[in-house]
């Protein structure tokens, strides 16, 4: 009798002990530097990490920038000249509150030790008063100050005041900087966007939470160019479009809430601010942000470079400086949410099954090619059907172990169909193809297999 699945709703139960570990068994993440005992809030993406976060980035362009007819792509560089930072504000008020303790040297980021949502510093002191340190158990926590998170590096052989910049905190620095040239190369007219996936780098206090909170981070931002009379508007549709997109990478709409920032929370240039939270091991925390910075950006740009960053509005006649609605998204916190809502366990046969429930877009590979045994007849017939559809897809080839193994170890990397090549494939020209969640297996002529697997996968949302 076929074995029937039970599932354990063990989806999103996961605490992060075992989404790091199980993520690290699986080759989706890495402690960066491991065999030198790992450097605290670095982490590398393994063989399926790698391909899940260009599932993820791949389909934010395409959400963000091709399916827009008004925004276009940039690719600006990490380092940029200091006085960006200086007119972003990032040098004066990229910072977090910080606390150490005079007994163990531990340091700690203050709004967390105080469980408060702030980084008003007199606020802090009075929650702190009778606070012990969360290391060493001690009252001897100093005084919360705060600390800036942008990492500085020099320029040039010459190690001084002069040759300091800083790794960018944000890709939108760069967005900002080439605002004008993008603008007069599209003869683009407001509204209209400008979109960038790269390296952010902040030097936090307290990384950790697995790729929660890292000190090298992948962001994916938008930069909505606007009137600011439709600013309001825009910053509504790009929440509501943000959450709608989240849904489509197998995101559950139950893990997913809007968090409106007070006024407190907010960073130092935005006039409203929207996190969706998504439901982690540690609760309901900051998935995506979406701000309206307003024109605070290229009017500090104008002042500080000297070049106006106005627009002349050809139907109104007016000048005046755009707002600017920006949605950022790291793809390491994406992929974390990603894993933590695909991973599921079900009972089959009194075994437990671990299966990644990845979205067909989402799933780091597709299609498995599973040669029932290394025979070179079957071999060479597998790699043959190989050959025909890895152009098309990110397809895995695997003749090792039993096969009832191999099925287990693609269920726990989530690929969604495997194919088998058995000896009657010699003969009758077809295989067997298995689903991921059904498990039910399926004839299909050899001839008709990338017609069938198209199907399955369906096309991307
Ligand atoms: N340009 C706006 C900006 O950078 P942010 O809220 O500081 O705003 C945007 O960051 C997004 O980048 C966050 O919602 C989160 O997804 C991601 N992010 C920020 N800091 C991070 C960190 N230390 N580790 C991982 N992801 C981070």
């Amino acid at each position: 009798m076929k074995a029937q699945p039970m599932p354990n709703n063990k989806s999103n139960q996961l605490s992060l002990e075992e989404l790091t570990s199980f993520a690290k068994r699986r080759g989706f993440v890495f402690q960066a530097s491991e065999i030198y005992g790992g450097l605290a809030g670095f982490w590398d993406l393994g063989p399926y990490g790698v391909e899940l976060v260009h599932n993820i980035t791949a389909s934010w362009w395409r959400h963000f920038v091709n399916k827009q007819p008004n925004v276009v792509g940039l690719d600006t560089t990490i380092v940029q000249h200091p006085k960006l930072w200086v007119a972003s504000g990032h040098v004066d008020t990229f910072v977090d509150p910080m606390v150490d303790c005079r007994n163990c040297q531990h340091r700690f980021r203050a709004d967390h030790v105080a469980d408060l949502d702030t980084t008003d510093l007199t606020k802090l002191k009075a929650a702190l008063a009778d606070k012990a340190c969360p290391n060493c158990g001690e009252k001897a926590l100093t005084e919360p100050r705060q600390f800036n998170m942008m990492f500085k590096t020099h320029v040039g052989p010459v190690e001084d005041s002069g040759s300091t910049t800083y790794l960018r905190p944000e890709t939108a620095g760069g967005i900002f900087a080439q605002y004008d040239s993008v603008r007069e190369t599209t003869r683009s007219k407001l509204p209209f966007g400008i979109a960038q996936i790269g390296k952010a780098f902040r030097n936090e206090i307290t990384p950790g939470d697995f790729i929660f909170r890292l000190r090298e981070l992948t962001q994916m931002e938008l930069e909505m160019f606007v009137k600011p009379e439709a600013a309001e508007a825009a910053y509504a549709d790009w929440k509501q479009y943000c959450m709608e997109w989240l849904h489509t990478l197998g995101l559950k709409s139950e893990h997913l809430r809007f968090h409106d920032h007070a006024d407190d929370e907010r960073a130092h240039y935005a006039a409203a601010s929207v996190d969706i939270q998504f439901l982690y091991p540690a609760g309901f925390k900051e998935l995506y942000g979406i701000a309206n910075r307003t024109d605070y950006d290229l009017k500090a740009h104008s002042k500080n470079s000297g070049r106006d960053l106005s627009y002349f509005d050809e139907d109104t006649k007016a000048r005046y400086t755009p707002y600017v609605i920006e949605p950022s998204v790291g793809a390491e916190r994406l992929l974390m949410a990603i894993l933590l809502d695909a991973y599921d366990e079900e009972t089959v046969n009194d075994d437990t099954r671990v299966v990644m429930r990845f979205t067909p877009d989402m799933a780091p590979i597709k299609v498995a090619i599973l040669p029932l045994s290394k025979k070179p007849e079957l071999s060479s017939l597998a790699r043959e059907i190989f050959s025909t559809i890895a152009g098309e897809w990110r397809v895995e080839y695997d003749e090792t172990q039993s096969i009832g193994r191999r099925y287990r170890r693609q269920d726990e990397i989530g690929t969604p169909l495997c194919v088998t090549i058995d000896f009657d494939s010699l003969e009758d020209k077809a295989v067997t193809v298995r689903d991921r969640d059904s498990m039910q297996q399926t004839r299909i002529a050899i001839a008709d297999l990338p017609d069938y697997i198209r199907d399955k996968l369906g096309t991307k949302a």
